[in-house]
C-alpha cells in the first residue's frame, strides 16, 4: 500500500502526472439510448474506448490504470445485458491478448472470479499468466468487484491470518495486503463519466486519499483527449494527505 505523493510522478514535460488512475466507466447505456439503440450497442463501443485509453497511457504518464468494467450489484440487469457483458470480456481478452502481450501491458483483474462462468475465468487467469512479466501499462480491469464485497473476504483473510498466528496484531498494511489490489499502489486519480457523482462500491479502501473528477461525458464518447485535458488539470492540484 502505497499512499503518498510518492505515487505521482513528473512526466517528461515536467508537468506533475497521476502514475496511476481509475475510471468508473459509466454512461454506455444512456449512450445508446440516446441513439435508439440497444444498451449493448454502447457496451461494446465502451470496450472500443478501453482500447484506446490503454494504449494512450504510456505516453499520458500513466502507468497504472484500473477501470471499474463490472459491479457486484450489475447483476440485477437483464440476463441479456448481463450476459451480452460477459461475452464483450471474453472477447476483449481474446482479441487483445497478442497486442497487450506486444505492447507491454499486464493485465491483472480484481473482484470475485468464482461467480463467473469457467471459460471467462480461464481466459483470465491465461492473460494474467502471460502477461506477468510486462510493466509498461499495468491494467486492472474489475469485474465482478464491489469494495465491500472485498473488503470481507480481506477481513476474512486477514482473521485466518491472526488464527494461524502468522501476525499478532493487524496493521492497515496487513489489511491492504489480503485485499484483491494487495502490491497496487493507490489511485492518484479516480475519473467517473456520464455525470453521475457518487463512487458505487469502487475501491472504498484503496481511494481515501485520491482525487475525484466527475465529467459529463458518457464513456463511449471518452477519447485520449479528454483524458489529457484532466491530467493535466491534475497538476494543478494540492494534494495535502493530511498534512498542514
Ligand atoms: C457502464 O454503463 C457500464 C456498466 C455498468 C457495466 P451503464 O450501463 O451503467 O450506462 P448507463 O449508466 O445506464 O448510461
Ligand atoms: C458503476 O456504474 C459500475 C461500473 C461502471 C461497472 P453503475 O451504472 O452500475 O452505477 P450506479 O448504479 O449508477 O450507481
Ligand atoms: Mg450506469
Amino acid at each position: 500500500m502505497a499512499k503518498t505523493a510518492a505515487n505521482v510522478v513528473s512526466g517528461a514535460d515536467g508537468e506533475v502526472r497521476p502514475r496511476h488512475v481509475a475510471i468508473i466507466m459509466d454512461g454506455n447505456g444512456r449512450w445508446a439510448k440516446n441513439r435508439g439503440w440497444p444498451r449493448l450497442v454502447g457496451h461494446r463501443r465502451g470496450a472500443e474506448r478501453v482500447k484506446e485509453i490503454v494504449r494512450a497511457c504510456p505516453s499520458l504518464g500513466v502507468n497504472w490504470l484500473t477501470v471499474y468494467a463490472f459491479s457486484t450489484e450489475n447483476w440485477k440487469r437483464s440476463t441479456e445485458e448481463v450476459l451480452g457483458l460477459m461475452g464483450i470480456f471474453a472477447r476483449y481478452i481474446e482479441r487483445e491478448a497478442d497486442g497487450m502481450a506486444a505492447e507491454g501491458v499486464r493485465l491483472r483483474f480484481i473482484g470475485a472470479r468464482e461467480r463467473l462462468d469457467k471459460k471467462l475465468q480461464d481466459l483470465m487467469a491465461g492473460i494474467e499468466a502471460r502477461t506477468a512479466g510486462n510493466s509498461r501499462l499495468n491494467l486492472t480491469v474489475a469485474i465482478n468487484y464491489g469494495g465491500r464485497d472485498e473488503l470481507t473476504r480481506a477481513a476474512t483473510r486477514l482473521a485466518a491470518r491472526l488464527a494461524r498466528g502468522e501476525i499478532s496484531h493487524a496493521t492497515e498494511a496487513d489489511l491492504a495486503d489480503c485485499l484483491d489490489t494487495a502490491g497496487h499502489p493507490d489511485p492518484d486519480l479516480v475519473i467517473r463519466t456520464s455525470g453521475e457523482t457518487r463512487t458505487s462500491n469502487f475501491l472504498p479502501f484503496q481511494a481515501t486519499y485520491s482525487e475525484y473528477e466527475f465529467t459529463e461525458t458518457l464513456w463511449p464518447d471518452f477519447t485520449p483527449d479528454r483524458l489529457a485535458e484532466i491530467l493535466d488539470r491534475f497538476g494543478m492540484r494540492d494534494r495535502r494527505f493530511g498534512g498542514a
